[in-house]
């Protein structure tokens, strides 16, 4: 008997992997993400793991993300600031830093595991994301599997195709390579082929690998619980995407990866492994500037 995701249904159960699925849990209900809890637990984080991103749009949804500082601003003003500004605060690896919430993943993965048929991950990463009523997050997608538990105020995800037309393939293998952070070309007329999901609290959503997403709050702050999940099967996939970052820029043709099998991606994986000790591609994401210190950011 599951006590924080409720049981799926055929449906959802068939769909797990293939297409968005949408499901119910229980984890806003544990006080765990009551302001005060969440002052606290700003003025403790530690700084490295504190990300505090700023986007700006143009009128085709194109963003451009400036990377902050939290300052010395204490936990309940940064708290604040989200809420009257436009940025976006991510707590990353919190199934380690936060015991109570790991706990809670733990829990919720294994009732997941329970309920997906033929769910195994082996490596799973929390982040809380607090973010502002007016804030977006821009188009893009993410290299692990991905579970979005909603906790606090209104948001609209809209989930594209990971087909070469929304998701190019080379795409995923500059984030792969890390050549550019997740962010993608995006048109408007790509909404046509979206699924459009509205997450209140105790809603969460979960989607296939490598399908982009993009998201907007509507109107209220908004806390989020996303948890990375790698499988073997996502391990060996984003390895092979990996090496054949690599082959393309030596001009080896590259084989479509819907049509890879996956013994062949093991083989690329493989390979992968033995690439990344070689310093082939300078990382350019580690060199992006923290260009603002939040001092109560207004919309
Ligand atoms: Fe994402």
């Amino acid at each position: 008997m599951s006590t924080l995701v409720a049981d799926w249904s055929e449906d959802q159960k068939a769909a797990f992997g293939r297409a968005p699925v949408v499901f119910k849990h229980g984890m806003a209900e544990t006080g765990l993400f009551e302001d005060k809890a969440l002052a606290r637990l700003l003025d403790d984080y530690p700084s490295e793991l504190y990300d505090i991103n700023l986007f700006d749009f143009d009128a085709e949804g194109r963003s451009t993300m400036r990377t902050g500082t939290r300052g010395r601003l204490p936990g309940c003003e940064v708290l604040e600031g989200v809420k009257a500004g436009r940025v976006w605060v991510q707590l990353r690896r919190v199934e380690a830093w936060y015991p109570q919430l790991g706990e809670l993943i733990g829990e919720a993965f294994g009732e997941l595991c329970a309920q997906a048929p033929g769910f195994r991950p082996v490596q799973l990463n929390g982040q809380l994301i607090l973010s502002a009523p007016g804030a977006k997050v821009p188009f893009h997608a993410d290299a692990p599997g991905v579970a979005l538990f909603h906790l606090r105020g209104r948001k609209r995800i809209w989930i594209y195709p990971n087909d070469e037309a929304h998701m190019p393939q080379r795409g995923m293998e500059n984030i792969a390579l890390k050549q550019q952070t997740e962010d993608l070309p995006y048109r408007r007329s790509m909404d046509e082929a979206a699924q459009v999901f509205d997450l209140e609290p105790g809603l969460a959503v979960t989607w296939p690998l490598h399908a982009p997403h993009r998201i907007e709050n509507l109107g209220t702050f908004n806390l989020s619980l996303s948890v990375d999940f790698q499988t073997w099967g996502s391990r060996l996939t984003n390895g092979a995407h990996y090496a054949n970052g690599i082959l393309r820029r030596w001009g080896v043709p590259i084989a479509p990866m819907h049509r890879t099998p996956m013994a062949v991606r093991a083989g690329l994986w493989a390979a992968s492994l033995a690439l990344k000790r070689l310093p082939l591609v300078p990382d350019r994401i580690a060199g992006i500037e923290r260009s603002f210190e939040l001092k109560g950011v207004k919309a």
